[in-house]
């Protein structure tokens, strides 16, 4: 059994993927750098981290990545023009949100492997405790926070957490499925979990939304896994290994605010939508504008 409740201080963020489905606009641009209203989407999830608590934050790179680095960086050329034209506003918001020193890391995964190997990328960084993982395209809107709420789950139980939300039945083939022993609680214990299971065959329709707590045994079984579904190493795969072989407790926590995939088209303008009109200072004149276009 690991040390139960250990703090969960660190976070992980892939972003290595090759965002294949937004192409062109990822050809130079990393897809997690693509804007929704005024912030890259990876700005929003590590929002999201340092809400929960977060001190230490992992980017996962790859090849064409170094502008999610600059991006966390001071930009002083910028800073200094803006101070110089009076600025503040602007220079504030910079300011603001830059991480301290040593609050990042960054490591590269040199070919897209798949998720599970992107986790293990971070190995080292991570060491010999438990760590968040967010996946970047995934947003997920609520008043509190996913992970916010996931730590507060996670001081209670311990050991991993998967945030999970439902999907319509026949759509559970495309998504990893968990069965649960309570699916209507806020918490619940995970009892199975599978990879895109086939039509019929799901545990239930919760399905795993992009945002984990998981126990630093995950890295050795990661380090052995064998490719799996779309030839990618997955992490779900190891995941099962550490709950079924590890014998380590899994928790499903229930989100019920809203999810945007932003990998996908229609996610990624979803989300914008949802963020503009989330935003006090856009809302009445966006609404308009929108119903003007329809
Ligand atoms: P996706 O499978 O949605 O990302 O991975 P992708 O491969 O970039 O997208 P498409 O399908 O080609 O459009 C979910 C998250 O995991 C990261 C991605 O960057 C994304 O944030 N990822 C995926 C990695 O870091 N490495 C991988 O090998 C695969």
């Amino acid at each position: 059994m690991p040390a139960a409740k250990k703090r969960v201080r660190k976070a992980v963020f892939p972003v290595a993927g090759l965002g294949t489905r937004f192409l062109p606009a990822t050809k130079a641009v990393p897809k997690e750098m693509l804007t929704v209203v005024d912030r890259p989407v990876l700005q929003h999830v590590v929002d999201e981290a340092k809400a929960a608590g977060i001190e230490h934050f992992i980017f996962v790179t790859g090849r064409n990545k170094g502008v999610i680095e600059d991006h966390f960086d001071s930009q002083y050329e910028l800073e200094r023009t803006l101070a110089e034209r009076g600025k503040k506003e602007a220079l504030e918001i910079l300011q603001r949100e830059l991480p301290a020193a040593g609050q990042t890391s960054f490591t590269r995964q040199q070919a897209p492997l798949g998720l599970g190997h992107a986790v293990w990328c971070a190995r080292e960084i991570v060491g010999d405790e438990p760590f968040a993982l967010l996946l970047p395209d995934m947003l997920h809107h609520s008043e509190s926070g996913c992970l916010s709420d996931m730590i507060a789950a996670y001081n209670g139980t311990g050991g991993n957490l998967i945030a999970v939300a439902p999907v319509p039945e026949d759509q559970t083939h495309q998504y990893g499925i968990v069965g649960v022993t309570d699916a209507s609680a806020k918490v619940s214990r995970i009892t199975a979990m599978v990879e895109k299971p086939k039509a019929g065959t799901a545990p239930s329709n919760l399905h795993i939304s992009g945002r984990y707590i998981l126990q630093p045994e995950i890295f050795a079984l990661l380090e052995k896994q064998e490719r799996g579904a779309g030839g990618e190493i997955q992490l779900t795969d190891s995941m099962i290994r550490l709950m079924d072989d590890g014998n380590q407790p899994f928790h499903a926590v229930r989100f019920d605010g809203s999810i945007y995939d932003c990998g996908s088209k229609i996610g990624f303008l979803m989300a914008n939508v949802a963020y503009a009109l989330a935003r006090e200072e856009l809302a009445d004149s966006f609404r308009a504008e929108v119903k003007r276009l329809l």
